[in-house]
């Protein structure tokens, strides 16, 4: 199969460079993370208009614990106050809000907010909004295979039924399309733990601003860039077929 000019259903993007950007001005970390919330919103607003259906968004990996305590409690308390304030706009507006990752370890606190916002929200359509928090794309593999072993021991499946579609289902973003579009912003060119089995196939688009510049423009240049691209999927393209 190829496909051209298509929009994205599903976009996720890596929010990075929030440091380099406060660095740049003089600035704390926790001033680049607030103007990375600031970028979020702006992007979320954007998203629809574009026909974007689903957006995930790199929040806080399963490594990010390994920074000093201010940081992680900052952004911590980041998750909480997005939370608090920006449910009721992001209802208004239609978005369901999930979370992927994994959640045994975050305060309970935290736990019970990201519950009430998936409540709130669940029988919203104009966008999904996937915040990855406490995620990591080997962690959610692992977490999966667990699941699915254990099913096995229990006798409900047969090691046969574990295909690519069971193994999907397992994991966090289950009934969420794969992205066909990934972005990362602030010049480094990885992928860093984030969606490794969705992005099988996804097109990788790094940009070169700070998250905390990231605009709809860029969005937008992303998506038109996107349509641009040709995807083979392994097969061949239509001209080259017949050859
Ligand atoms: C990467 O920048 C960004 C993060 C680790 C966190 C992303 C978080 C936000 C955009 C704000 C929080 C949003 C919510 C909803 C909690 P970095 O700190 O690695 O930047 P650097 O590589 O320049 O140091």
């Amino acid at each position: 199969m190829t496909t051209y000019g298509a929009t994205p259903a599903h976009v996720a993007i890596i929010m990075d460079g929030n440091g380099r950007w406060a660095k740049a001005r003089g600035l704390p970390r926790l001033a680049g993370h607030r103007a990375g919330v600031e970028a979020l919103r702006r992007t979320v607003r954007a998203a629809p208009g574009l026909g974007i259906a689903y957006l995930t968004v790199y929040a806080f990996s399963s490594e990010n614990w390994s920074r000093p305590q201010s940081e992680v409690s900052d952004l911590m308390g980041l998750l909480k106050i997005f939370i608090r304030r920006d449910l009721a706009e992001l209802h208004q507006n239609g978005v369901k809000v999930v979370v992927i990752g994994d959640r045994a370890t975050l305060q309970p606190e935290i736990r019970s907010l990201l519950e009430e916002a998936e409540l709130l929200t669940a029988g919203n359509g104009a966008l999904t909004l996937a915040i990855a928090f406490n995620y990591g794309g080997r962690d959610e593999i692992a977490r999966a295979a667990r699941k699915l072993a254990l099913s096995v021991a229990r006798g409900e499946i047969d090691p046969e039924d574990i295909t690519p579609a069971a193994f999907s289902s397992a994991l966090d973003t289950a009934g969420i399309p794969d992205p066909e579009l990934v972005i990362r912003t602030s010049g480094e060119l990885r992928l860093s733990n984030f969606l490794l089995w969705q992005a099988a196939y996804s097109e990788l688009a790094f940009l070169p601003c700070y998250w905390p510049d990231f605009s709809a423009d860029h969005l937008a240049e992303a998506v038109r860039e996107f349509g641009r691209r040709e995807r083979r999927f392994g097969g061949l393209a239509p001209q080259d077929v017949a050859l």
